[in-house]
């Protein structure tokens, strides 16, 4: 297959700026992608929190003019570069100088997101004419940068640069899909005979994501069970019918991990290394951890972990309904590290001092002690109503921390349920959405824990096998790439 040009827009990536797993994936899908022998470029917003020193970025074009809509706005762009790949910043004082990257501090949704990403988009765009970059494909990801396939067809079809460029959507996640007043339609330049119901048009809103599952060449998601459920009404969030549409040129990919920065043998951040040929670096991990969050130092008891965001999607309020009833009835701590929600920080946060020694906690995001969780923990806990991929579990596998998950999405993908005939399996999977539910897994792995000693190590060490490297999942990216570009043609251009 001949080597593409290939431009990444997003919104986040991995080391520059993260809130979840979107993050990860760009930092280490264009990583895979060169080692295949395309050219790839990575485009980002430059949000204040991004360190100008640590990353070493360094001016690369000041003024680039965009055109939004009627009026003609000013931006400029930094450059680094990442294991060989170019990396531009998108700079504006105007939508990126801020503390947050989508809400402010009370975990309110900025009130001009969809100009600041449109406005980021576009730019993007038009960095590539500007430095003269052709790209094969643009890879958008997410709502943020969904308009991309749309002005690519819209407005630079006949471009020089732009005019063969493909396009692909990876929608993470597709209960975020960018719906906003129509009021900001005249900036984003769509042109009104898109407004319609197919396209961008939602209830007389705007629907990012919609319009660009409709312009892309190819759309994917993040894993084939969720591709599947994404085509139901029940998981769809109303865009089923809009993905139905698409036919096989919606499909889905399940996520690599980066093993460079997730794996017990090399991990810089944890107190001690392991791995499956020798896990005693484990015990001194959890050792560390009941340490640190103050929980009574017992190898004895088992340790379940939680990383997440605090959201409706990951179903921890089921987990905070019934977390008391488990602590009195169960032998077992809990280790909990997320943000967001502000009952549920609330409600997380004061667990420690009711519960001294038996759950720790921290509410903040802070990656050190995400892997301090992975490594030390001996479950982890993913309740989620949906979820896309889930990359957590996958980096509890390598760290022999099993999973205890609701078999939804990519974490049916990617725990084999445990048998208890003959210890085979890597997790615990329950399918109801409840509390009970979420009650009576976790008492199935703290009975395991104890009654089935042999069991845990045989499920460890499958755990520990399993490989879900970038290797095999760029190769999907490059199909799918070039799908993108048969279809392209197919439309004539
Ligand atoms: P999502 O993208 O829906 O949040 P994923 O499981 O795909 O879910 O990815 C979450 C990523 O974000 C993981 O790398 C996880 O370690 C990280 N993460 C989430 N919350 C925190 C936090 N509070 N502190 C540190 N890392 C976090
Ligand atoms: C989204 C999803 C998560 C997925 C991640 C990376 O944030 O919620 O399940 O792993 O994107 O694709």
């Amino acid at each position: 297959m001949r080597n593409l040009k290939i431009v990444q827009i997003a919104s986040e990536a991995v080391p520059y700026i993260k809130t979840g797993g979107l993050a990860d994936v760009v930092g280490a899908l264009p990583k895979h992608l060169r080692l295949l022998g395309h050219d790839v470029r990575v485009i980002l917003p430059r949000y204040a929190s991004i360190d100008y020193n640590r990353f070493q970025l360094h001016p690369l074009l000041s003024p680039l003019g965009v055109w939004m809509g009627n009026s003609e706005e000013w931006c400029a762009v930094h450059a680094a570069e990442l294991d060989g790949i170019p990396v531009y910043f998108i700079e504006s004082n105007q939508y990126f100088n801020r503390y947050g990257l989508y809400h402010d501090t009370e975990f309110r949704d900025y009130q001009d997101n969809p100009r600041r990403f449109g406005f980021f988009t576009r730019a993007a765009l038009q960095l590539c004419r500007d430095t003269g970059f052709a790209p094969d494909i643009v890879h958008a990801h997410d709502w943020q940068t969904a308009l991309a396939p749309a002005y690519l067809k819209t407005w630079h079809w006949n471009d020089t640069i732009l005019g063969a460029a493909a396009s692909v959507l990876t929608v993470h996640n597709i209960a975020y899909q960018g719906v906003y007043s129509a009021s900001h339609y005249d900036y984003l330049g769509l042109q009104w005979e898109n407004f319609v119901a197919d396209k961008f048009e939602d209830n007389g809103r705007i629907n990012f994501l919609k319009g660009g599952i409709f312009y892309a060449d190819m759309v994917n998601t993040v894993s084939p069970n969720y591709a599947r459920e994404t085509r139901t009404p029940e998981f769809g969030h109303g865009l089923a019918p809009y993905l139905n549409n698409k036919g096989d040129h919606y499909t889905g990919i399940l996520n690599g991990v980066d093993y460079d920065h997730w794996s017990p043998e090399s991990d810089p951040l944890i107190p001690a290394r392991f791995s499956a040929a020798d896990t005693s670096g484990k015990l001194a991990c959890k050792q560390a951890l009941q340490e640190r969050f103050l929980l009574d130092v017992d190898p004895d008891i088992p340790v379940i972990g939680v990383v997440s965001r605090l959201v409706a999607q990951k179903g921890l309020d089921l987990f905070a309904q019934t977390v008391e009833e488990m602590v009195s009835n169960m032998r077992v701590q809990f280790v909990i590290l997320g943000a967001g929600d502000k009952s549920l920080e609330w409600f997380f946060g004061g667990l420690p001092a009711r519960f001294p020694g038996r759950i720790g906690s921290y509410i903040g995001y802070n990656d050190e002690l995400a892997h301090w969780i992975e490594a030390g923990s001996d479950f982890f806990l993913m309740p989620s109503r949906f979820e896309p991929c889930g990359l957590n579990q996958i980096y509890s596998l390598r760290y022999g921390t099993l999973p205890i998950v609701r078999a939804t999405g990519g974490l049916d993908d990617t725990v084999v349920q445990y048998n208890e005939a003959n210890g085979s399996g890597t997790g615990f999977k329950f399918w109801e959405s409840s509390s009970r539910a979420v009650y009576y897994a976790v008492g199935w792995a703290v009975s395991t824990y104890y009654d089935r000693p042999v069991h845990m190590q045989k499920m460890i060490h499958s755990a520990m096998d399993m490989d879900y490297s970038w290797e095999r999942a760029a190769l999907a990216y490059e199909e799918v790439y070039h799908r993108a570009i048969a279809n392209k043609q197919a439309l004539g251009g």
